[in-house]
């Protein structure tokens, strides 16, 4: 097992991945750089979930290689434990532990699996309540918390287990929309402070404005990818195209620029988007 701190955080090479008959990853590649935002785009089916449980191997890929921070993930030999215990993930469900208080739910794993101190995995956890604006619920349970604020302790939880990599599958789809934005505030921050993150999301804007580069999938291939505003403002195939006019109301469309147009996309981060992602 060879680790080498000068290759990218996530390298992945002809990725294959069938469930029985069924294909679902068809030769993936690409790889997320240290300290880059990667947002995985495209429509229900195609193999983005699937793409980011392999990155940890949640699921076992079929064939093809993949390397976390230089370790290959896919060598039989790999000390799966410890390089997992780099990669952060945030699901679309929180699985906080309902019988714990939220500083509970941020520390048990720091103790249990890092081996710290309860002293110090508390201060631990409350320095990352407070990166996601959770100081004052550390003693309550979750049931206790909205939808937003689980989601924001389950990131919270994870960063406390101090990742190199952050994986997140569509860390909003399950939110009301009023508590979208909360999430995604968290979210921009940590690529603010340089983390590695991956993201699977359907949040349009959000990929617009945090992503260094956006990755459009279709059927179980990359389809094109690139920084977002040719991918989502220029695109230049058409299966992208017919995805992005599904997702993005029609007419804030022109506003990520059409191909041969210029036009700026604005400066906020409202761009409406519906929820037909899943068509
Ligand atoms: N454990 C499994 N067993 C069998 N088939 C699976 C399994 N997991 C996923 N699939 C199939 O693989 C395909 C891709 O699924 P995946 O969840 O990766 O898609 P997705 O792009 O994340 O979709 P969505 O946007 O709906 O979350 C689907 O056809 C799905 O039914
Ligand atoms: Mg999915």
């Amino acid at each position: 097992m060879t680790t080498t701190a000068s290759r990218p955080a996530v390298e992945i090479r002809d990725l294959h991945k069938s469930f029985g008959p069924l294909e679902v990853l068809k030769g993936i590649d690409f790889e997320v750089g240290h300290g880059e935002v990667v947002c995985v785009i495209g429509p229900s089916g195609s193999g983005k979930s699937t793409l980011l449980r392999c990155v940890n191997l949640l699921e076992e890929p079929t064939a093809g290689k993949i390397w976390v921070n230089g370790t290959e993930m896919t060598d039989p030999d790999v000390e799966i434990d410890s390089v997992r215990r780099g990669i952060g993930m945030v699901f679309q469900s929180f699985n906080l532990f309902p019988h714990l208080t939220v500083l509970d739910n941020l520390t048990i794993a720091q103790r249990r699996v890092l081996k710290r101190g309860r002293a110090e995995a508390e201060r631990i956890a409350r320095d990352n309540l407070a990166r996601v604006g959770l100081t004052d619920k550390a003693d309550a349970y979750p049931a206790q918390l909205s939808g937003g604020q689980q989601q924001r302790a389950a990131i919270a939880r994870s960063l406390s287990m101090d990742p190199k990599l952050m994986l997140f599958d569509e860390p909003t789809s399950a939110l009301d929309p009023e508590l979208v934005g909360d999430v995604l505030t968290v979210m921009r921050q940590l690529a603010e402070d340089g983390m590695t993150m991956m993201v699977v999301t359907h949040e349009m804007a959000f990929a617009r404005d945090v992503a260094d580069r956006v990755v459009f999938m279709d059927g179980g291939v990359v389809v094109e990818q690139g920084p977002p505003q040719e991918v989502l403002g220029a695109p230049q195939h058409e299966r992208t195209r017919s995805f992005l006019s599904r997702v993005l109301d029609p007419t804030h469309v022109a506003q990520l620029g059409q191909p041969g147009q210029s036009a700026e996309p604005p400066a906020s981060p409202s761009l409406p988007v519906d929820d037909r992602h899943h068509i």
